[in-house]
C-alpha cells in the first residue's frame, strides 16, 4: 500500500484559454500511462455539437451548466489514474470547484502573461468564442484571477515547451506521490 493511498490519482489541469492545458495534458498523461480527459471535448461528444456552436446556440448560462454535468458525469466515472484538462471557465465556477474537491485530485494551474494568451488564441482562431473580443479577453483574464489563485500549484508556460511544463508538474512533490503508488 502507498503512504498516500486515499489520494485519488487524479490531476486537473486549470488556466485561462491559452495556458496549454490540452497540450500539456496529453503529454503529461502519455507519460504517466494515465488517461486524459478534455472537459470540452467530453461537452462537445455528449451534446453533438461544438463548444462555439453551444454558445452560439443556447448562451453561456446553458454552457455553463452543461460544463457542471459534464464534470461530475466524467468524475463519476473516470477511472484512477486520470489528467483532467478543464476550459478555463469552469475552475471559476463555485460549484465545479466544490465538485473537484469532493471527488479529489491535485489541482495545477498553468500560467502566461495576457499578452502570450492572446497570442495563442489568435493562432487558434475561431475556436473560442470568449476570445474573439480581445476587451472580453481581458476582462475575464482579470476577473479569474482571484479564483485560479485558489489551484494548489501554479506553473508558468511562458517560453516553456510542452514538455518542460509536463517535467516540471511530474516533479511537484505531491503529484510525485499519487503517481508513485499504483
Ligand atoms: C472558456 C474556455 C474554453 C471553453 C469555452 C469557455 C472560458 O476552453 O471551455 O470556450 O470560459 O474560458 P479552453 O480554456 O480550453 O480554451
Amino acid at each position: 500500500m502507498s503512504p498516500d493511498s486515499t489520494q485519488p490519482r487524479r490531476i486537473f489541469l486549470i488556466g485561462f484559454m491559452g495556458a496549454g492545458k490540452t497540450s500539456v495534458g496529453k503529454v503529461l498523461a502519455q507519460r504517466l500511462a494515465w488517461n486524459f480527459f478534455d472537459l470540452d471535448e467530453v461537452i462537445e461528444q455528449r451534446e453533438q455539437k461544438t463548444v462555439a456552436q453551444i454558445f452560439e446556440q443556447c448562451g453561456e448560462r446553458v454552457f455553463r451548466e452543461i460544463e457542471s454535468h459534464a464534470l461530475t458525469e466524467l468524475l463519476l466515472r473516470s477511472k484512477d489514474g486520470s489528467v483532467i484538462a478543464l476550459g478555463g471557465g469552469a475552475f471559476a465556477q463555485p460549484v465545479n470547484r466544490e465538485t473537484m474537491k469532493q471527488a479529489g485530485g491535485v489541482t495545477v494551474l498553468l500560467t502566461a502573461p495576457l499578452d502570450e494568451l492572446e497570442r495563442r488564441c489568435r493562432a487558434a482562431e475561431g475556436t473560442r468564442p470568449l476570445a474573439r473580443d480581445g476587451d472580453r479577453f481581458r476582462e475575464l483574464f482579470a476577473a479569474r484571477r482571484n479564483a485560479y489563485a485558489l489551484a494548489q500549484f501554479h506553473v508558468e508556460t511562458l517560453n516553456k515547451e510542452v514538455a518542460e511544463v509536463a517535467d516540471e508538474i511530474e516533479r511537484i512533490p505531491e503529484i510525485e506521490l499519487i503517481t508513485a503508488s499504483s
